[in-house]
């Protein structure tokens, strides 16, 4: 699965306040999403959260002492910071600000930021006091001046029973940042919505009609949409997949569920629907389980027609996202059958998949597409399904980017 940290390598310190609890979580989130992590441990940090604790989660050595024979010899201060990609402070307390703003070096934590050019996140966390204090807004101003990234502080009660500035940001927002320092972000603001993976139409109890879409497709383009800036849902049929990291997952089985989520999800500005919904279900579900009995002929299952969910999203009206963009699989004429399903659908584009025996699709791991609008068609090689997943987000930017700029002149005219 297409992972939105992978290949980078975290350096996260640690250091004192009672919101250390939730670098346990920052840490968990950066390991789903693919990331190494290793971790300083202060010795305030260490009041709070225990070495083993990071150690378990990062699934590396942790180190917390500058003048260890052993952290020294085995990964020495300058060897952790000349290894990361980025260093994050959370918690990052009053103190340690103080200390980063001075170039003060008296432990492993400071002695490893003040020798090190990589770039900083750090999450203060303490008293809204402190915070508001003249000599920690100081502070803040040279780290930020010096190129630092904040993430948070944010407003509401903390530990200490007062409200205010000062809160460390939730795992899931630092998380966020430090994907957005990763990756480009053009859909930021954005909201989208991704289908994925096949429906389930209940036959009894435990038959149902299906297909063989593994999700792979849908579950990469929700990411590829993370690590572009939107905030995504991702409305799933069942599958053998994790849910992605940073993406919103509602798990559905029927095709009417599916519609149902994706209206609820509305208004997004960007939808794509890569389920392959069945286009069928059993007319009526038995609640009990058909019974085999002898000399009897098969059981014949009436159908009745699924809603079209792509096709109901696309529909003229006032929620209706600005792009939609559905996908077909073909076996032949992949371009005249696309564009006929473009128009019919109303949507913006067709990702059109071509699944003649030979392309082997479902399931796979790759994947070649042709993207068609209603004036052009593009033929893009046989890729990776995270590959074509990153260019197709790409491309939509792109278009939200050429809608702004032609309403922009439309306003000028
Ligand atoms: N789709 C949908 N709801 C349905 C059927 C399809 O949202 N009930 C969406 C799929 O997610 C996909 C697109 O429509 O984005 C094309 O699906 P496909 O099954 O290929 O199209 P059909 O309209 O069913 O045409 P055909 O079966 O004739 O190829």
């Amino acid at each position: 699965m297409i992972q939105p940290l992978e290949n980078k390598n975290i350096l996260l310190i640690v250091s004192g306040g009672i919101a250390a609890y939730k670098s346990l979580e920052l840490i968990r989130l950066i390991k789903k999403g693919g990331g190494q992590v290793r971790c300083i441990l202060t010795q305030g940090g260490s009041q709070f959260v225990t070495p083993l604790s990071l150690a378990t989660l990062s699934e590396n050595p942790v180190y917390t002492d500058l003048f260890s024979l052993k952290d020294e010899t085995e990964m020495g201060h300058i060897r952790l910071s000349r290894e990361a990609d980025l260093i994050v402070v959370a918690p990052a307390s009053a103190d340690i600000i103080a200390k980063m703003a001075h170039g003060m070096a008296g432990d492993l934590a400071t002695a490893t930021l003040l020798a090190s050019d990589k770039p900083i996140i750090a999450a203060p966390a303490m008293n809204p006091q402190m915070w508001e204090h003249e000599a920690t807004q100081s502070n803040i101003r040279t780290l930020t001046e010096r190129g630092i990234t904040l993430a948070g502080p944010g407003c509401g009660d903390t530990a200490c029973g007062e409200t205010g500035m000062g809160r460390m940001s939730e795992p899931e927002e630092i998380f966020s940042t430090i994907i957005a320092h990763f990756h480009e972000q053009p859909l930021k603001g954005l909201k989208a919505l991704v289908t994925a993976g096949p429906t389930f139409e209940p036959i009894d109890p435990v038959r149902f009609i299906g297909n063989r879409s593994s999700g792979k497709q849908g579950y990469a383009i929700a990411t590829a949409l993370y690590e572009a800036g939107a905030e995504v849902t991702l409305i799933s049929g069942p599958t053998a997949l994790q849910n992605p990291v940073g993406v919103r997952v509602v798990r559905v089985e029927t095709a009417e569920e599916m519609l149902n989520a994706c209206i609820s999800a509305l208004p997004v500005q960007i939808a794509l629907c890569a389920a392959a919904v069945s286009d069928w279900a059993p007319q009526e579900a038995k609640t009990a389980k058909i019974k085999k009995r002898r000399n009897q002929t098969p059981p014949a299952i009436a159908l009745k027609e699924n809603p079209d969910i792509l096709a109901r999203l696309a529909k003229d009206g006032p929620n209706r996202p600005d792009i939609v963009v559905g996908f077909a699989a073909e076996t032949e004429n992949v371009l005249e059958n696309a564009r006929e399903k473009l128009a019919r659908k109303n949507c913006d584009f067709i990702v059109a998949n071509e699944i003649s025996p030979a392309e082997k699709v479902f399931g796979a791991d790759e994947n070649r597409v042709h993207l068609i609008s209603a004036h052009e068609s593009e033929e893009w090689p046989r890729a990776g399904k995270k590959i074509i997943a990153r260019k197709l987000v790409r491309r939509i930017a792109q278009m939200l980017n050429d809608f702004d700029n032609a309403a922009k002149v439309e306003a000028a005219e």
